[in-house]
């Protein structure tokens, strides 16, 4: 591959559609996947921003081993600078040039990856990444993605991809172009979007800790931890007295609304807007992340459905009891921080106007 490019003028905003809308015929859509590929791989190597699909959320992405693009990740998403970044490889030998791979996270690594799973490792001393995309740590996030367009842009690239979920800092993550769309202005410093449709799996990565003998689970996601466990045995759960990145602190994945959970259907309030799930839920329910009970769909809407909730006439969301097992623990999770941001911020108690949109069904 040549990685030697002549100096490129950066897009501002331009975003690439590569999904099939549009009349567009299957071999079109192949076309503009190599296009977005190209043309992604291009502006990383420039020190540019790419938001690009992943099986999980839509990442915000720079060139891990560029000091100046991955603090301008930072800025745009004003996160701060002391949560480190996840950096995405093409596979387990591009992340062996990083930190040092272990024999748990090479059995980890067999069983999940590509896919949701990212593995916190001791980062390599002399590895070529970035001081900022890892807060400064002597430990780095790595994960192998599934989706095809990542994985594209990965060898275009030529450099491992830093890269936070493409919201702003706080905000739920974007599972779709449209939500990335929606959090950026042009002028800002995000260069280009690749649109390749919703995000199959619909949550972040799950983020198991392999630096020490004992393997801690940091952030349940899209690989159920019973999976995991069954290959490397019981996790530990992160002892949430010592937080050693923000994005294990509470206030996170907000919706700017009031949000409750494990609200049964009779205990709704007026004004408040019900996620239900599975078959026996009262019809008059704004939204059913499941109809079947099926843990992975409702997975993959939970962003979505919170997301168009989200706005003003609506004031607050209630949301019934979700089943904590497989993908449910990610869903929970989630829930529970938004809940725990939302009251914190929350200053006009429960919503006041007459049950607006408890009966729409989307
Ligand atoms: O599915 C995903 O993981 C998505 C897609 C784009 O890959 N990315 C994502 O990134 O969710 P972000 O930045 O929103 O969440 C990364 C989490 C943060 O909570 C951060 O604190 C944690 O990973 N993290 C990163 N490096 C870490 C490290 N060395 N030790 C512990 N936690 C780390
Ligand atoms: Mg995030």
């Amino acid at each position: 591959m040549d990685l030697i490019d002549t100096p490129i003028k950066l897009p501002d905003f331009k975003v690439i559609d590569t999904t099939r809308g549009d009349g567009r015929s299957g071999a079109d859509a192949a076309a503009a996947a190599r296009d977005a590929a190209l043309d992604g791989g291009r502006v990383l190597r420039a020190g540019g921003l790419v938001a690009f699909p992943t099986e999980t959320v839509y990442g915000l992405g720079a060139d891990a081993t560029n000091e100046r693009a991955v603090a301008r990740i930072f800025a745009i998403k004003e996160r701060p600078v002391i949560n480190p970044l996840i950096v995405h490889v093409r596979d387990e030998y591009q992340a062996a040039e990083l930190v040092d791979f272990n024999d748990m996270a090479q059995k980890l690594a067999h069983a999940f990856w590509p896919g949701a799973l990212t593995l916190v490792l001791n980062r390599k001393p002399s590895g070529p990444l970035a001081r900022a995309a890892t807060a400064g740590l002597d430990t780095v996030a790595v994960r192998v993605p599934a989706h095809p367009m990542a994985q594209a842009l990965l060898h275009q690239a030529g450099v491992p991809i830093a890269a936070p979920s493409a919201n702003k800092s706080g905000y739920l993550s974007p599972t779709q172009a449209v939500h990335v769309l929606m959090q950026f202005k042009d002028g800002q410093g995000l260069n280009l979007i690749i649109d390749g449709g919703p995000c199959p799996v619909g949550v972040e990565s799950t983020i198991v800790d392999v630096s020490t003998e004992r393997p801690v689970l940091l952030r349940p996601g899209g690989v159920a931890a019973e999976d995991i466990e069954a290959v490397v045995g019981p996790l530990a759960v992160r002892d949430t007295t010592t937080i050693t990145a923000p994005g294990q602190t509470d206030s996170h994945y907000a919706p700017s609304i009031p949000l409750r959970i494990n609200v049964l259907p009779k205990d709704r309030q007026k004004g408040e807007s019900l996620i239900t799930f599975g078959p026996d839920m009262p019809r008059r329910a704004a939204v059913n992340l499941s109809k079947s009970g099926d843990l992975t769909e409702a997975a993959a809407n939970l962003f979505t459905m919170l997301r168009a909730l989200d706005m003003p006439g609506i004031r607050g969301i209630a949301v019934v009891p979700i089943p904590n097992q497989g993908l449910g623990q990610a869903i929970n999770d989630r829930l529970t921080r938004a809940a725990a941001a939302t009251t914190a911020n929350a200053t006009k108690g429960p919503p006041k106007v007459n049950d607006p949109i408890g009966n729409i069904k989307i």
